[in-house]
C-alpha cells in the first residue's frame, strides 16, 4: 500500500505558537486556564488538563491574578476589557492572522461598508471579527446565502482566516453585483490556503483519503469537505481507533492529510497503522 501524505498537514504556525506558550507558563505555573479550548483537538486539550490547564467559558470562574491564555482564535473585544477590570493576567495567544482578520473587519466598517463575513457563525474567531464591526454586518456560509443579499451602496468583504479560498473568490463575484463599491480584504491565512490546496492534490491521485483531526475543528471539517468532493472514500478520523471500520481490501494508494490542531504524532500512528494493515495484507 502507498501512503501519501498532503504536504502541510498537522499544525500550523498560529497554532504550534499557542502550544508552545502553554508549555512555556506551565514550567513556572501549576494552574493556568484557558478561554475555550487551546486548541479545537479533544485529545491534545485532555492532555493538557492532566498537566493543570483548565478550560473556562466564563470569565466568572476567575479570581483575581488567575492567569489566562488565549487561545490562537482570539477572543471578542469586549472580553479583553472584562479581563483588565477582573485584574486576570493574560498571555495572548491569538494568532496573528487571526488579529489582521480582527483589524480588517473594523477597517472596513470604519470606512463605512457593509462587512460581509464568509465564516461560520459560530466560531469563536467569527465571534471575535463581529466584536470589531461597528456597524451593520452579516455572516454568510455560502454563494446562495451571498445571492440572496440585498443591494448596497458599499460592501467590505472578509473571511475567517480558515475558509476555502475557491468558495471566498467566488462569493466575491457575486458580491460586485450587489453593490457600487465593493472592497475585498483576503484574510484567508496562507497555512490554510496551503493545506487545502495540497489536500485537494492528494485527494486527486489516491483510492481513499483520511483527514486527521478534531471533530469539532472547523478547518478539519472544511478539508474532509473538499476532499470529499474528489475522493469519494474519504473518511474523517479523529484516532485511529477510527479506522476499525474502513475497509482497506484492494486500496492501494491512501493519502492523509490533517487539520491545523492535528499532532504529529497523531498523523504518525494513522501511518503505523495503514503500515500494520499493509503488511499483514501482503503476507496473506
Ligand atoms: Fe493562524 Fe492560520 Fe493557524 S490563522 S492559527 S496560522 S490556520
Amino acid at each position: 500500500m502507498n501512503i501519501l501524505i498532503a504536504k502541510n498537514a498537522g499544525f500550523c504556525f498560529g497554532v504550534e505558537r499557542a502550544i508552545s506558550l502553554v508549555e512555556e507558563t506551565l514550567v513556572n505555573n501549576k494552574k493556568v486556564y484557558t478561554y475555550g479550548p487551546i486548541i479545537h483537538n479533544p485529545i491534545v486539550v485532555s492532555k493538557l488538563e492532566s498537566r493543570g490547564v483548565k478550560v473556562i467559558y466564563d470569565l466568572n470562574e476567575l479570581n483575581s491574578g488567575d492567569l489566562l491564555i488565549i487561545r490562537s482564535h482570539g477572543i471578542a473585544k469586549k472580553l479583553y476589557c472584562d479581563i483588565e477590570r477582573k485584574n486576570i493576567k493574560i498571555i495572548d495567544a491569538t494568532c496573528p492572522f487571526v488579529k489582521k482578520a480582527y483589524n480588517a473587519a473594523e477597517k472596513l466598517s470604519r470606512e463605512g461598508c457593509f462587512v460581509v463575513i464568509l465564516g461560520d457563525r459560530k466560531h469563536p474567531e467569527v465571534e471575535g471579527i463581529i466584536s470589531y464591526v461597528d456597524g451593520e454586518y452579516v455572516v454568510i456560509s455560502s454563494s446562495l446565502e451571498a445571492i440572496k443579499l440585498r443591494k448596497k451602496e458599499k460592501i467590505g468583504y472578509l473571511a475567517q482566516t480558515t475558509q476555502d479560498r475557491k468558495l471566498f473568490m467566488s462569493i466575491k463575484d457575486i458580491l460586485t453585483l450587489k453593490c457600487d463599491n465593493l472592497k475585498v480584504l483576503d484574510t484567508i491565512c496562507n497555512a490554510t490556503y496551503l493545506r487545502q490546496k495540497d489536500a485537494r492534490d492528494a485527494a486527486e491521485k489516491v483510492e481513499l483519503m483520511l483527514i486527521v483531526g478534531g471533530k469539532n475543528s472547523g478547518n478539519t471539517n472544511r478539508l474532509f469537505q473538499i476532499c470529499s468532493e474528489i475522493c469519494k472514500k474519504s473518511y474523517f478520523i479523529e484516532t485511529i481507533n477510527d479506522l476499525n471500520n474502513i475497509d482497506f481490501q484492494g486500496i492501494n494508494n491512501v493519502g492523509i492529510s490533517a487539520g491545523a490542531s492535528t499532532p504529529n504524532y497523531l498523523i504518525n500512528e494513522v501511518i503505523e497503522y495503514l503500515n500494520e494493515v499493509s503488511y499483514v495484507r501482503d503476507k496473506w
